[in-house]
């Protein structure tokens, strides 16, 4: 199990101003920050991002949302981090979401949810990687 996962700050966080509220909650919930950049992402890249998704119906409004502003992507440290940061950030759908969860707190919706996390080990790895070099991490101690 590794411990380290990849967030990003989506649009709508960015937009309605909670981009400090929700690193407070993560930083609150046990995360270490270990990396964090703010990126504007385009079609290219936000697509390739979402590329396992590309056969899904929501795909072209995934893409756009992402593209909206800026968003933050950070690299979290705990102690099995993917499943501790899904935990944390609850359902995809703030409907469904738990209580107390990041997602319930300040999503929109299912499409405008405020927060991605990896969703597996290895997704991790790709998802980190996809946005920091191995000096922005490892220099971070
Ligand atoms: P995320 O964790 O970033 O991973 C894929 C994203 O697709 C997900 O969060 C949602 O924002 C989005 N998504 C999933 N299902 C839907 C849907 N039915 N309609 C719009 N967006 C969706």
């Amino acid at each position: 199990m590794s411990n380290k996962t990849l967030a990003i700050l989506k649009p709508d966080c960015v937009q309605n101003n909670n981009i400090g509220k929700v690193i407070d909650h993560l930083l609150n919930a046990g995360f270490k920050i270990v990396a964090m950049k703010m990126v504007k992402l385009t079609k290219e890249t936000a697509g390739a991002f979402y590329e396992v998704h590309k056969e899904r119906p929501f795909y072209g409004e995934l893409v756009d949302f992402m593209m909206e502003t800026r968003v933050v992507p950070i690299v979290l440290e705990k102690e099995n981090a993917v499943v501790a940061l899904r935990e944390t950030i609850g359902a995809t759908d703030p409907a469904e979401a738990a209580d107390g969860t990041v997602r319930k707190l300040y999503a929109e919706n299912k499409g405008r949810n405020t927060i991605h996390a990896s969703d597996s080990d290895e997704n991790a790895a790709r998802e980190i990687g996809f946005f920091f070099s191995e000096t922005e991490i490892i220099a971070n101690k």
